[in-house]
């Protein structure tokens, strides 16, 4: 055959191959678009989509999955005060540092916890050289240097700060919770704590955070905590829900319940370390008993897909006070409950699997319609 009747073929021929590397490059693009698309871009008209995280999940799968699907993170541990202040006068900020730095670099915000609890909180704090209790006054001037160096250190980086977190004691008939903060300073820690950290940031927002927020005499006396802190004038933006909820609770009603008695008083809420739990809540620790199951069940999973679509229908109606929603650890690969409160017992609270791969749930919370 001449060249001259080859051409054609040979025309038609490139054609069909150009318009085959357009569909494959379109193609791509489009599982590439899709792929960046996550929670976060879902609930953009919404609020942030947060993950609580450690130094170990910067790296590799999980650091993907963090970028693709959240944007704003807060350190699982970090930044407590045990971990930043060990020592009287010593600071340990490297990982605190390595979180932020990551969040920098992916333009992911970065939520503070927290500034003072009874908890991960180091014993130096509350003794003198005696090694006997020391005064209120010693012991304000601590709480304020450690405020004063944490919240300064990542000023302009951290937008919202817990503040005080779980101040509230658990039994009804108490007001506040027995801590050595309380014993030593009474209530007035809590104010202080705020004070300082709007001292040294008057910018950040800041949070009083706290869990079961939402049951009906727990949130009666963290709403007369925050009223009367508001008619103080202290420096308080809102209320972080932890959200440690279960297939139990809370319910819609007691959801929106909470949410419209704090909001009542001006204040915002975060919904700071949400994680369903499959099992009802239990706060004593204990190991796992030998005839206890541990399995995902399909019964136990839809009724957490039922549960996930519920709340985040109410987080969507109430975007107005909502100003960030973050889960307490990236995927059910690792949870802190599966430790806590029962040693041992697998839990599946999160929105991904232990392969890091979207569970049911996830597909509920995120294709919603416009509301
Ligand atoms: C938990 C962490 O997830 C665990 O790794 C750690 O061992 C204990 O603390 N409420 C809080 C969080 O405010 O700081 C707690 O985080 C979970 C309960």
């Amino acid at each position: 055959m001449s060249r001259a009747t080859n051409f054609p073929k040979l025309s038609r021929s490139l054609s069909i191959c150009f318009l085959l590397l357009i569909t494959i490059n379109a193609q791509a693009q489009r599982a590439k678009s899709s792929h960046q698309q996550g929670l976060k871009d879902a609930y953009k008209k919404y609020f942030p989509i947060g993950v609580a995280v450690a130094l170990r999940n910067l790296h590799g799968d999980e650091a993907q999955l963090i970028k693709t699907q959240f944007n704003s993170i807060t350190a699982e541990n970090a930044m407590k005060m045990a971990a930043i202040q060990p020592k009287e006068g010593v600071f340990y900020w490297k990982d605190a540092d390595s979180i932020i730095s990551f969040a920098v670099k992916n333009g992911i915000k970065v939520r503070g916890h927290n500034l003072c609890w009874h908890e991960q909180t180091p014993d130096w704090i509350f003794k003198g050289a005696d090694g006997k209790a020391v005064t209120k006054t010693v012991l304000l001037q601590r709480l304020k240097t450690h405020i004063t160096r944490v919240v300064n250190r990542y000023k302009g980086k951290i937008y919202a700060w817990d503040v005080v977190n779980e101040a509230i004691d658990d039994n009804p008939n108490h007001f506040l919770r027995d801590s050595k903060w309380y014993q030593i300073c009474g209530e007035d820690f809590i104010a202080k704590a705020f004070e300082y950290a709007h001292a040294a940031d008057p910018v950040a927002k800041l949070y009083y955070n706290d869990y079961n927020t939402e049951r009906p005499e727990k949130r009666e006396q963290i709403y007369r905590l925050l009223k009367s802190l508001k008619d103080k004038g202290v420096p308080v933006d809102g209320v972080g829900f932890q959200a440690h909820w279960s297939l139990q609770e809370p319910d819609e009603s007691a959801l929106r319940s909470a949410i419209e008695r704090y909001s009542s008083l001006g204040l915002k809420i975060q919904i700071t370390e949400l994680d369903l739990s499959i099992y009802p809540w239990e706060i004593s620790k204990r190991m796992k008993r030998p005839d206890e199951s541990d399995v995902f069940t399909a019964e136990l999973e839809n009724r957490q897909v039922a549960k996930y679509a519920m709340v985040f229908k109410v987080f969507r109606e109430y975007k107005n006070v909502i100003t960030n929603v973050t889960f307490w650890n990236i995927s059910d690969r690792y949870s802190w409950l599966n430790e806590f409160p029962v040693m041992g017992r697998k839990n599946y609270p999160l929105l991904f699997d232990r392969n890091l791969q979207p569970k049911k749930a996830y597909w509920e919370v995120i294709n919603f319609k416009n509301q």
